[in-house]
């Protein structure tokens, strides 16, 4: 009985550190546009100037109707109140190495149609923020790693 007991709560501790630990993130640098359309995304110039103003109106989006907080956290570290159910896990953008493997047009890529199979939204394809707000919010998680 007693060794019945104690499996039984060794199996709930792994049971309960497997389900509350956040998923690995997947290689942040390997590209998520589909191969045809990379190079136009890639070389893809941000048509708002990257300014404290646009800066400021992207983190407005981020923290309000674009809901990006809410998996990639107020600070953007990937670990807001959703990402413990997500896997892979979301981005986290205060990684210095992610802005030098990424550009911004990549980026707006995936705030465009979201990521298939993973819990990324396509914000804009959904209706949820128009183009240059998606903008505004890329060159604000761009602002997170150069602090
Ligand atoms: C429901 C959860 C969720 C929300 C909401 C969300 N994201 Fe994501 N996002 C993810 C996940 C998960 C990934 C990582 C997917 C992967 O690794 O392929 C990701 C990845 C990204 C990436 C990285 C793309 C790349 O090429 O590496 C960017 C940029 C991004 N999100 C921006 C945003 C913006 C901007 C918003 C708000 C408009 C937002 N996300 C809202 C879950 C979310």
């Amino acid at each position: 009985m007693r060794y019945f007991t104690v499996t039984l709560i060794f199996v709930s501790v792994l049971f309960l550190t497997a389900w509350s630990a956040n998923a690995a993130e997947k290689d942040p640098c390997a590209p998520r546009v589909p191969a045809g359309e990379l190079a136009q995304f890639k070389g893809m110039k941000p048509p708002v100037p990257e300014t404290p103003e646009t800066i400021q109106k992207g983190k407005e989006i981020y923290n309000g109707k674009g809901t990006c907080f809410n998996c990639h956290g107020p600070d953007g570290k990937g670990t807001g109140p959703l990402a413990g159910s997500l896997d892979p896990s979301p981005r986290n953008f205060t990684n210095p190495k992610f802005d030098q493997c990424k550009t911004a047009g990549e980026m707006f890529w995936a705030v465009k149609n979201g990521i298939p199979n993973t819990g990324m939204i396509g914000a804009v394809a959904t209706g949820l923020i128009s183009e240059q707000e998606a903008w505004q919010a890329v060159l604000y998680e761009r602002s997170l790693g150069k602090k």
